[in-house]
């Protein structure tokens, strides 16, 4: 059984490891020769835990290799995983070219008959406008396969899937590909294909209600003097509302949630539905992206001369993907406000620098990063940063004032090492800071 795995991206990369892992021949194709000659040498090309050596196994025992040639990749397959960006648009919708892009490749390479899987993200009616592209008598069938790993924890959500999603309107097609799926013994739902590709864009609009929702409630929180921890977890009991994802924080980035949320909200407006709750959903996490640098302006007045560490640069820990990560907005606000800038995070700083450059000071360690700062930002609750000492930033700091974007300290343990601290939906202080930059 002859796999093919179309762009080698956090999803493509994943998924070409994890069937390769699972016993079947892989290709993994991308247009990005230096990303292909990389992952040739064995090397990952994303920070992913277990990844790269399970990519170097596979790759020895013959089962898994990479090229930039279509004809070698999509000429031989029986299945072809289509995992390229869908990025967004300046108008918000998802940009599909790369997806038609390998649609057209396919459909000049393929012989045979071809299962092709869409992993991408794609709006409600793509995968049927996709399968336009393949003549109808080339034996090329089309399924919508959404995607659900979620960075940093790719290989187990892959090999223990909540669910696997295979919609289509061709049932001898889905078939092929839930067999494949068998291996991983993992639930499979079977839909039509329209469902499917609105399975993914539901399902990631209500997760972001979620995180908006309760970040809405801790900065009420703040005003009412409610602490958002209890409240969580007394929300939380609800088995409808469920434990997870009730964190409150600095909101949420990634290269997921933001552009699928805009997605949606775009796509509702071309079919004449407008999305009054994810338009909140998106303008609350904006907002909140802001909190924290605007409480840090309430409490000095200006960053003129001042120095800001940030502690965490990814969307989110186990990842090095900074794509709408709230430290870009963070980092953004600081250099208008004319701070000086140390950043540290244990995976993300290469990425970082290919967009800030020598703006900014990179340090090798947490406590290299606050040494002399007046203001840390912890946005990313790597294990690192979460395990910094808080006697290390009175110690190290000239100012000692910690905005936790994450929760990761308690406020009274904070207090008591003598830090002016910052968190979300704990505090009044965050709400009183936050009135004064804004008066
Ligand atoms: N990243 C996630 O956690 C995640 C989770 C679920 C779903 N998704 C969805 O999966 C898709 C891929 O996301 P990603 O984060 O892996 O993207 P990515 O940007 O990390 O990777 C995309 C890859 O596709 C390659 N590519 C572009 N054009 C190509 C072509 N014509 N042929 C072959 N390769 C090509 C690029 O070079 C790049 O390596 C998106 O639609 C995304 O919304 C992502």
């Amino acid at each position: 059984m002859n796999i093919t795995v179309a762009g080698t991206g956090y999803v493509g990369l994943v998924t070409g490891v994890c069937f390769a892992e699972a016993g079947y021949t892989v290709t993994c194709f991308d247009t990005d020769t230096e990303k292909i000659n990389t992952l040739s040498a064995g090397i990952s090309t994303i920070y992913e835990p277990g990844l790269e050596e399970m990519l170097v196994q596979n790759m020895d025992a013959k089962r898994l290799r990479f090229t930039v040639s279509p004809a070698e990749a999509y000429s031989g397959a029986d299945f072809i995983f289509i995992a390229v960006g869908t990025p967004e648009r300046e108008d918000g919708s998802a940009n599909l070219d790369f997806v038609e892009s390998v649609a057209r490749e396919i459909a000049e390479h393929a012989r045979g008959k071809t299962v092709v899987a869409v992993k991408s993200t794609v709006p409600v009616g793509t995968n049927r406008k996709l399968a336009g592209f393949f003549n109808p008598r080339s034996g090329i069938s089309i399924v919508s396969n959404p995607e659900f790993l979620r960075e940093g924890s790719g290989i187990a959500d892959t090999f223990q899937a909540e669910r696997i999603v295979i919609g289509t309107d061709d049932k001898a097609a889905g078939d092929k590909l839930a067999g494949i799926y068998r291996r991983f013994g993992v639930p499979i739902l079977r839909t039509g294909l329209k469902s499917a590709e609105m399975i993914k864009y539901a399902s990631n609009a209500f997760l972001a209600a979620k995180i908006s929702l309760v970040n809405e409630i801790a900065n009420f929180c703040e005003v009412t003097g409610a602490d958002i921890e209890e409240v969580a977890l007394g929300m939380g009991m609800d088995s409808r509302i469920g434990s997870q994802f009730l964190r409150a924080g600095i909101g949420y980035g990634g290269s997921c949630f933001p552009k699928d949320t805009k997605a949606l909200v775009k796509l509702g407006e071309e079919w004449g539905c407008d999305f009054s709750i994810l338009k909140s959903v998106i303008e609350v996490n904006s907002r909140q992206k802001q909190k924290l640098v605007n409480a840090a302006i309430g409490i000095a007045g200006s960053f003129k001369g001042k120095r800001a560490a940030v502690l965490g640069l990814s969307f989110k820990p186990f990842t090095d993907d900074i794509r709408e990560a709230p430290a870009l907005e963070v980092i953004r606000q600081l250099l208008d406000e004319g701070a000086d800038i140390s950043v540290y995070d244990p995976a993300a700083m290469g990425k970082m620098r290919e967009i800030y450059g020598d703006q900014l000071y990179y340090a090798e360690t947490p406590e290299e990063a606050v040494k002399g700062a007046d203001f840390a930002f912890v946005l990313t609750e790597w294990p690192e940063i979460t395990a910094f000492p808080l006697e290390k930033y009175r110690l190290f700091m000239r100012q000692p004032v910690l905005l936790d974007g994450r929760n990761c300290y308690s406020a009274e343990a904070a207090e008591k090492a003598g830090l002016t601290y910052v968190s979300i939906g704990r505090k009044a202080v965050l709400a009183e800071a936050v009135a004064a930059a804004t008066k």
